[in-house]
């Protein structure tokens, strides 16, 4: 087998592989197909989008400039193109749609509820809640949804999207699942949202938590200590990227599970390249990892590339491939979804006699 077949071989492998995804936003997540087709359905409708910034400046690559708050700019653009609900319905379906085509088998999309001159908060998780009910009719994937706090909204803010969230968690508990801290980490401070993740938590719903994006140990510390269902990114933990001896004997600890994202690390610069990443450090420490996305269409990436980055940087064989998608199974929100899933993978495994 030349290289190139053997590169051709491991794609197709990764894409057929039955994926979880765990850490999806949706704003991000936009391709630039979507993006074209919520754009018509603006024209159509006689409002104009907002923007008339397009891809070049919605995607984010390995040499960007930009700082890591600048980068934070792009997702206005995703926002204008989702103000209305139809246009956030129609995002939401041709995602999930999107990534069942690249063989994800089950997805927790994450969103931020935002009131739009189209519609409140309420409206807003509504929107998404129903669109992921009607996927469920026309898509074998299994969506979930995460309701997301941004780290620049204040404690009133968070009080407000958390009352909605526990509300939507109690009347949808087959679509809501969780509750996750997310936006500029240079924004904000964790300790102010403690009492809404508090609550949440004690409404029953699972948590997962931005941590570690930039260099500040006391506040992962907090985060970790706090103990999250889950955790994202989780880059600057180990003291080879920032992190300190503490913060990392924390994780260790505490084996809370990190979802992490390759290409959105590297191409944020929040580590150097692809070999710098924590993922081996991790493994070998008995640190659960799920291998996600986190923005497909800023990152210009996919969850089955995600899978062959991983496997190409850090030597895995398909077998072991294959084990990073059940184990990412481990971690789902959803108690019902998550046998149903890890049978699918199995049977995968056994059909392929990995
Ligand atoms: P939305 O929540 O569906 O609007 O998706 C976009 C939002 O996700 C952004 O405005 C950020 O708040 C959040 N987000 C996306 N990527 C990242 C990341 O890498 N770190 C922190 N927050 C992020
Ligand atoms: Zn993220």
């Amino acid at each position: 087998m030349t290289q190139n077949e053997l590169v051709m071989d491991l794609t197709s492998f990764c894409r057929e592989l039955p994926k979880v995804e765990l850490h999806a936003h949706l704003g991000g997540s936009l391709s630039q197909s979507t993006m074209l087709q919520l754009k018509r359905l603006y024209a159509d409708s006689g409002i104009p989008d907002k923007t008339n910034a397009f891809f070049d400046e919605f995607q984010i690559a390995a040499g960007d400039t930009r700082s890591l708050s600048d980068c934070f700019q792009v997702f206005s653009i995703a926002h204008s193109l989702t103000s209305m609900p139809q246009a956030l319905a129609l995002a939401t379906s041709l995602t999930l749609e999107e990534f069942q085509n690249d063989g994800c088998v089950y997805i927790e999309l994450r969103s931020t509820p935002r009131e739009t001159p189209y519609m409140s908060k309420k409206e807003y998780i509504d929107t998404i809640v129903q669109a992921i009910r009607r996927s469920s009719i026309n898509l074998t994937i299994i969506s979930k949804l995460i309701i997301s706090i941004d780290r620049r909204s204040t404690s009133q803010s968070a009080e407000e999207t958390t009352d909605l969230a526990i509300e939507f968690y109690q009347n949808y508990p087959e679509v809501v699942v969780g509750i996750e801290l997310s936006g500029d980490p240079t924004a904000g401070q964790f300790k102010d949202f403690v009492p809404a993740l508090t609550r949440a938590r004690e409404a029953g719903m699972k948590i997962t938590l931005h941590c570690g994006e930039i260099c500040n140990p006391a506040e992962i510390l907090e985060m970790l200590a706090w103990k999250p269902d889950r955790i994202g990114h989780g880059t600057m933990i180990h003291p080879r990227l920032g992190g300190t001896t503490e913060t990392w004997e924390a994780l260790c600890q505490l084996k809370i599970p990190v979802e992490i994202c390759l290409t959105s690390n590297v191409n944020t610069k929040l580590i150097a390249n692809y070999e710098a990443h924590q993922f081996k450090e991790c493994c070998e420490a008995m640190v659960p990892v799920i291998i996600c996305t986190d923005d497909k269409g800023v990152f210009a990436t996919s969850l089955s590339q995600e899978y062959q980055i991983c496997a190409e940087t850090f030597g895995l064989d398909q077998s072991q491939v294959a084990r990073l998608a059940l184990d990412a199974s481990q971690h789902i929100f959803d108690d019902d979804a998550r046998k149903l899933v890890t049978d699918k993978i199995l049977n995968f495994i056994e059909c392929k006699e990995l």
